[in-house]
C-alpha cells in the first residue's frame, strides 16, 4: 500500500496480538487507518503497540464477549471491522474429542463473529463500512484433526453473507465479506494444525510444509485484506486466500 488511502479512517481488528490479525493491523495502519486492536494477551498487544505506534489502540479483552462488540462500536464508530480472532482447536481425531473440546470454535470464533455482525447492523455502521469475517479453507474441505472447527468456520461465511443480504434488502450500504484462509504454517495455530496433520500421514514436517508449496504469511494476509477494504470493487460475498492472493470462494 504505497498511499494513505484508509487515513481519517478507524478499524477494529479482532485477534490482533499475533498471526494474521498483527500482520492485518500493521498494513491497515500503514494505509493510514487508526487502527484498535482486540486480543487477550496484554504483553503481547503491547508488542503490538511498540511495532505499529500510536496507530496502533491495543483493548485487552475477549472478544466474544457479549458486551464488547456494542461498547468498542459505540466508543470508536469504525469504518472497517476486521473479525479474525479465533481460538486454537484441540488437534485429534473426533472420537478423541468432547463435546466442550469440539465445540469451542464455536464458542469462540462463531459466537464472535454473531456478536459484532449484529451490532455492524444494528447500530449501523456507516455506508461505505466493510466488515470481514475470517472463515477458513477448512470451510470447503473440512478439518477432520479439528473437532468443530471447520463447521465452525462455515457458519462463518454464513453470517457474513446473510448479514450482506440485510445490508442490500435494508440498503444501508455496509460490505460484509467472508475470507477464507489456506491453511499456512506462519502462525502458531496452523503450525499446530500442520504438525498433527504430517503426524497423522507419517510424513516430517518440512517435508509435509515443502509439499504444500508457497506458504501465506501474516503480511500478504494484511495486504489482501487491506486491498479488500480499499477496493469496492471487490463485490463478492466470500473470498479464498492463498500465497497467491485472493480469489472468488467457490
Ligand atoms: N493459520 C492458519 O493456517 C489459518 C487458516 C485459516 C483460517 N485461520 C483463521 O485465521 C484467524 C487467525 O488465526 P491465526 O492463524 O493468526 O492464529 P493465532 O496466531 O493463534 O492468532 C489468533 C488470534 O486470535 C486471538 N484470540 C483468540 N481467542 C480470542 C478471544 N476470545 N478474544 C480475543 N482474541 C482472541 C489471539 O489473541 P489472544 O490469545 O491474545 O487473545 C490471537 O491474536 C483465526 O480465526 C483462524 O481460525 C487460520
Amino acid at each position: 500500500m504505497t498511499t494513505k488511502q484508509l487515513a481519517g479512517t478507524t478499524a477494529i481488528v479482532t485477534g490482533a496480538s499475533r498471526g494474521f490479525g498483527r500482520g492485518i493491523a500493521a498494513v491497515l495502519a500503514e494505509a493510514g487507518a487508526q487502527v484498535v486492536g482486540v486480543a487477550r494477551d496484554t504483553a503481547a498487544l503491547a508488542e503490538a503497540r511498540e511495532q505499529l505506534g500510536p496507530a496502533f489502540t491495543p483493548v485487552a479483552a475477549d472478544a466474544a464477549d457479549p458486551v464488547l462488540a456494542g461498547q468498542l462500536i459505540d466508543a470508536y464508530q469504525p469504518d472497517t471491522l476486521v473479525l479474525n480472532a479465533g481460538a486454537f482447536p484441540l488437534p485429534r481425531p473426533i472420537h478423541r474429542h468432547t463435546w466442550q473440546t469440539f465445540s469451542r470454535n464455536w464458542e469462540v470464533d462463531v459466537q464472535h463473529a454473531f456478536h459484532w455482525v449484529r451490532e455492524a447492523l444494528l447500530h449501523p455502521l456507516e455506508p461505505g463500512s466493510t466488515v470481514i469475517a475470517v472463515s477458513s479453507g477448512a470451510a470447503l474441505r473440512g478439518s477432520p484433526l479439528s473437532g468443530g472447527y471447520a463447521g465452525a468456520k462455515a457458519t462463518i461465511r454464513f453470517l457474513a453473507s446473510y448479514a450482506a443480504d440485510e445490508s442490500r434488502r435494508e440498503g444501508l450500504g455496509i460490505r460484509f465479506i467472508a475470507v477464507l484462509p489456506d491453511l499456512t504454517p506462519a502462525t502458531g495455530l496452523g503450525q499446530a494444525a500442520i504438525a498433527a496433520y504430517a503426524a497423522r500421514a507419517g510424513a516430517d514436517v518440512a517435508a509435509f510444509i515443502d509439499s504444500r508449496g508457497p506458504a501465506l504469511t501474516p503480511a500478504k494476509a494484511g495486504q489482501e485484506i487491506t486491498r479488500l477494504v480499499v477496493d469496492s470493487g471487490h463485490d463478492k460475498d466470500a473470498y479464498v486466500l492463498s500465497a497467491a492472493g485472493l480469489s472468488p470462494a467457490p
